[in-house]
């Protein structure tokens, strides 16, 4: 299947099967505590944040979705417009398809184009640093969008599932590490869907990568994509091991605090993010900024407007959460009681962190 027709299939079947993880993000077992008397006025309260070099209007970008087909141009037309409009940051697909075909280029430019003043963040993935690629292929997916910031995606689940997948994750730290010190922009590590480990956060800043996108285990499920394209093309092994490892990886609040204990850098929580609720948990738990796919590209087939509005509305709930707990701006986010209860409290107890200590944590 060539690269093109596999990502029209990610877009069709990502909207129109159930690709939802069954196991949830977490966040349900977080919550902020109530200030009856916050002592600020709703109206002062400052949702900017600043992310790599550049001012985001409120804590949230449009994770890594598409680009390299006229369907994608069209999409990534749409979100970028609309993160010009609301002030966020938006992150491209992935772009090797530009990168070994030029003449598509401009399926992911449009969106450097459509939003100057924003964060880009460009994307390329671990399995072609497997391939050989390396500092000139990354400083071509940079230039392509003019990125300010170089995603480099984790999806050794998907890659096992997806029929003829690249799953070589040999020595992929050290090649990370050299990507990293001779990038001109920081190298963030994003995962798609499973999350990530204290440890593997822990070897990855050693290596020297500026932050993190978390993408845990509650949102889109890339086993279940990949489940559902196996069934199509009829591959029942594939199809059978989608579908039993529909639910691996490591749900999105508990990566959060362990990314979060390992890393100083900066950490974009992602994974199943569905309100301004779980943006306003994510800054509690340590995040800089949240961010949310799926969701959006659902909204973005409707129109700019049903996506604009969406976004103001997500931005409008984390902002009265702030309100409701006295945060005046999101550096005082990460200073506010968090209760974990659930699930939750045990994997992080199981995991030997300590949720008592979570509000001093990584601050
Ligand atoms: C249709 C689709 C395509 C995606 N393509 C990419 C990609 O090219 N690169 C990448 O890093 N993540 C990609 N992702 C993963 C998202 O960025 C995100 O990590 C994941 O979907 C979890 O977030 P969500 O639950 O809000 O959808 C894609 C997601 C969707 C739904």
């Amino acid at each position: 299947m060539s690269i093109g027709k596999r990502k029209q299939r990610h877009i069709r079947v990502s909207l129109e099967e159930n690709v939802e993880s069954e196991i949830p993000t977490g966040f349900g077992d977080i919550s902020l505590v109530h200030r009856a008397v916050p002592e600020i006025d709703l109206k002062d309260v400052d949702t900017s944040v600043e992310l790599f070099g550049r001012k985001l209007s409120a804590p949230l970008i449009i994770s890594s979705i598409t680009g390299g087909t006229e369907e994608a141009k069209k999409i990534n037309r749409t979100l970028a417009r609309v993160a010009q409009r609301t002030g966020i940051g938006i992150g491209v697909g992935s772009q090797r398809i530009a990168i070994q075909w030029p003449e598509v280029e401009g399926t992911f430019r449009v969106v450097r184009d459509e939003a100057p003043d924003v964060l880009v963040i460009g994307n390329i993935g671990c399995p072609q640093l497997s391939l050989g690629w390396g500092i000139e292929e990354a400083k071509k997916a940079v230039d392509m969008v003019e990125a300010d910031a170089l995603a480099v995606h984790m999806n050794p689940l998907q890659e096992a599932i997806q029929i003829g997948g690249d799953t070589n994750y040999r020595g992929l730290v050290e090649k990370i590490g050299s990507l990293s010190s001779s990038l001109s922009v920081p190298v963030i590590m994003k995962e798609t869907g499973a999350g990530i480990s204290y440890e593997d956060a822990t070897r990855l800043e050693e290596a020297g990568v500026s932050g993190f996108e978390i993408s845990g285990l509650g949102g889109t499920s890339w086993a279940a994509v990949e489940h559902h394209i196996a069934r199509e093309v009829g591959d029942a092994r594939q199809e059978y091991l989608g579908k039993s490892l529909w639910n691996w990886g490591i749900p999105t609040a508990c990566s959060l605090v362990e990314v979060r204990a390992a890393s100083k850098g900066k950490i974009i929580a992602s994974g199943g993010l569905r309100s301004g609720l779980d943006v306003a948990k994510s800054l509690a738990l340590g995040a800089d900024t949240a961010g949310i796919a799926k969701p959006f590209l659902q909204k973005a087939i409707e129109g700019e407007e049903a996506l604009q509005k969406h976004v103001e509305a997500i931005i409008a709930e984390a902002k009265i959460c702030m309100f409701l707990v006295g945060a005046r701006n999101v550096a005082e986010m990460r200073g506010v009681p968090v209760v974990v209860t659930g699930w939750t409290s045990e994997w992080l107890k199981a995991r030997d962190f300590d949720t008592a200590h979570l509000a001093s944590r990584g601050r």
